[in-house]
């Protein structure tokens, strides 16, 4: 049984004293529930996060790792680092980053491998451009990307991975994904699992949906059959908005 998990992504916002008012918040209203909850902030903010969470069974996360052990990379975060100060979680391959930043899909399965040679999950970001989808190509660049991502990587580890489709086109602009073409993709992306690995390894991965999740759009999300999640950005910057989210 997979159990659902709901992911913040703060992206570049909160500093250390509003993340920690966040965590005094969040703390008050998340009581433990059958659904996994992590906040997946700045780097700056996850030692703090990790202990103010402690015991709470809220997980953290990082939105972004370095595939090498350790060099002369400056300004990069190595995976040793994050797992030293307790990160569970790290996105990897944010459509934001491989927009503003370079990422490509050879750098997003550097990354992978890195991580799964420790103990931090990720949470593998894909999905199509607005252009992609008015073409008709959007199942061919999601399996494409699958594909390029998650090479040379076996079914020991991708059994811990967890996928958010993330429509780039409902990214941060108010246009959710409906449903259905979100319950589609995530079907889609089982099934080319079942195809790349089996269906026991298929079975065990977490596949999220992200795109302007919010409280009043998590629960018809929520309640479609093969979507185990949801990634959240704006809407997971308030603490209230966050738990209603969880609470779908
Ligand atoms: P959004 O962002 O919920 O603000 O659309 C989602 C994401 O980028 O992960």
């Amino acid at each position: 049984m997979r159990i659902p998990l709901i992911a913040g992504n703060w992206k570049m916002f909160k500093t250390k004293a509003e993340a920690l008012a966040f965590a005094e918040e969040l703390k008050v209203l998340y009581k433990g529930t059958d659904v996994q909850a992590a906040i997946c902030a700045p780097f700056t903010n996850l030692e703090a996060l990790v202990e103010a969470f402690r015991g709470t069974g809220v997980k953290v996360g990082a939105q972004n790792v370095h595939f090498a052990e350790e060099g002369a990379y400056t300004g990069e975060i190595s995976a040793a680092m994050l797992e030293e100060i307790g990160v569970d979680f790290c996105i990897v391959g944010h459509s934001e980053r491989r927009q503003y930043f370079a990422e490509t899909d050879e750098t997003v399965n550097k990354k992978l491998k890195k991580l799964f040679a420790g103990s931090i999950r990720p949470i593998l970001c894909v999905g199509e451009s607005l252009e992609q989808r008015d073409a008709g190509k959007a199942f061919d660049i999601v399996k494409e990307q699958l594909a390029a991502d998650l090479g040379g990587i076996d079914a020991e580890c991708v059994k811990k991975l967890v996928i958010a489709y993330e429509p780039i086109w409902a990214i941060g602009t108010g246009r959710t994904a409906t449903p259905e073409q979100a319950e589609e993709m995530c079907a889609f992306i089982r099934s080319t699992l079942i195809a790349m690995y089996d269906e026991d390894t298929a079975d065990e991965v977490i596949i999220q949906y992200g795109g302007s999740v919010k409280p009043a759009n998590a629960t018809e999300i929520m309640n479609m059959d093969e979507i185990d999640g949801a990634l959240v950005g704006g809407a997971s910057l308030k603490a209230e908005d966050f738990m209603e989210i969880i609470d779908f």
